[in-house]
């Protein structure tokens, strides 16, 4: 029994996945090509982006998977007659999937693959779905050697649709029935879910599970017994505030999120997203924001920008060391909770003090919402961990250390004050002064 035990790549541990060698006990790192490239993609861009990944420093950094979005394959309801499986796009895949892999595997990196719970023809992009062909599809991917499958929602059959239970609707069709004592988990999409999770499991091959399920169901409640991650709201695309087309800002994910602050943890956690750092017309300041509050959620850092004739500016932001320590911090698996609201709390005026604890301090991320640089107040009776959590911290006074230029800004007894930038976000580690 323990034999076969350790055979197993992943294990289903109570309500989590967890797998000897820690793949998806933290949030992943990696690239993906959707925000920036959509489905203007080929085995060109991949291993382009694999060389700057390594060149640029972001290896070292921890990001290693380079993740294909929709539209690799070969469109419609086509699948290959005798093996069933899903046929790679040969003018955009010359070498199939597996060729990709190896490249991303030669230089230490890795790859992601996307699909789709639906049937049939449809993903978002219209390309075959995996709903009945879990097996196949499971089986084709292990064997590519892929390392990350992002499974995505779209097109669901009417009969294994839910109540979507949360933004965005099931897009114009009926909802479906509720599930019985409103448990989640026993819910269709848990089920369709849970299908390519099992399929997964059976392949003799570590895969990072990815639901891209876009909060749907609940799946808050059931995502950490079935993937590594879970969508938690509708696209993000790269502006400050405001809503376009069924995607969402960057204010108004934020919002969202402040309401689901302590579901995440070792093993799974929720999804906000890709990053839209480097992307739109977002200033310095928003992406700054952007990349520090993410982290700070400990959602997966997955860069969605053009890494050729990146600026360095931007760069730096995707390289904040302190930043990205956070989000991987080893032994403090909670993201940062908000707990200070100097506006209403709202998609344009979310929360703007978010606090967390990780093994070298408590950490406060000071978002201003406004539209003018401001003074923001660190109390320090009102952090939470500071008090409670880390015996080291407990007492003042208290030096304040800057997480994104890695500087002390000095000791305090009470509080702090630091001026922020419009649309910024201070990042300080707070430490007993002695
Ligand atoms: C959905 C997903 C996106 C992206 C597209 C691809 O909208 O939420 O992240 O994968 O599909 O078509």
């Amino acid at each position: 029994m323990i034999l076969f035990l350790l055979g197993l790549r992943i294990l289903k541990v109570v309500n989590a996945l967890v797998s000897p060698d820690g793949t998806g006990r933290l949030p992943a790192m990696g690239w993906n090509s959707w925000n920036e490239y959509a489905c203007d993609i080929s085995e060109d861009v991949f291993v382009r982006v694999a060389d700057l990944m390594v060149h640029l420093g972001l290896k070292d950094l921890g990001y290693q998977y380079v993740n294909i979005d929709d539209c690799w394959s070969v469109k419609g309801a086509t699948r290959d007659n005798v093996t069933q499986r899903i046929i790679p796009d040969p003018v955009k895949f010359p070498g199939g999937i597996r060729h990709v892999a190896e490249e991303m595997h030669a230089r230490g990196l890795k790859l992601g693959i996307y699909g789709d719970a639906a049937l049939g023809t449809q993903t978002c992009g219209g390309y075959p779905g995996s709903l009945g062909y879990e097996e196949v599809d499971a089986a084709a991917w292990s064997e590519w050697k892929v390392d990350y499958l992002k499974y995505d929602n779209c097109n669901i059959p009417q009969e294994w649709v839910d109540v979507p239970y949360m933004y965005p609707d099931n897009g114009g069709r009926p909802d479906g029935p509720v599930p019985p004592g409103y448990d989640w988990s026993t819910s269709n999409s848990s089920a369709r879910y849970n299908r390519m999770r099992d399929a997964l499991l059976a392949q003799n091959r570590t895969i990072q599970y990815s639901l891209c399920i876009w909060g749907h169901a609940n799946v808050a409640a059931w995502g950490n017994a079935t993937g590594h991650s879970w969508r938690m709201y509708s696209d993000i695309y790269p502006a400050w505030a405001g809503a376009r087309q069924g995607s969402q800002a960057l204010m108004p994910i934020l919002n969202q999120a402040a309401f689901y602050w302590n579901v995440s943890g070792f093993w799974g956690r929720n999804d906000w997203d890709m990053l839209e750092v480097g992307n739109g017309n977002l200033t310095l300041e928003e992406n700054r924001s952007h990349f520090a509050l993410w982290a700070a959620l400990k959602s997966p850092l997955i860069i969605g920008t053009k890494l050729d004739a990146i600026s360095p500016e931007i760069l730096a932001v995707l390289k904040a060391e302190e930043i990205i320590a956070f989000n991987q911090d080893p032994v403090y698996g909670a993201g940062a909770m908000p707990y200070r609201w100097d506006g209403v709390g709202n998609d344009t005026h979310p929360a703007d003090y978010w606090a967390g604890s990780s093994s070298r301090g408590v950490h406060v991320f000071l978002l201003n919402t406004e539209e003018v640089e401001r003074d923001m107040e660190l109390v320090f009776g009102e952090i939470p961990g500071l008090q409670e959590q880390q015996p080291s911290v407990r007492r003042g006074p208290y030096l304040v250390h800057d997480m994104w230029t890695g500087k002390d800004i000095g000791v305090f007894s009470d509080s702090a004050v630091l001026r922020v930038k419009r649309h910024d976000t201070a990042a300080v580690r707070i430490t007993t002064a002695n």
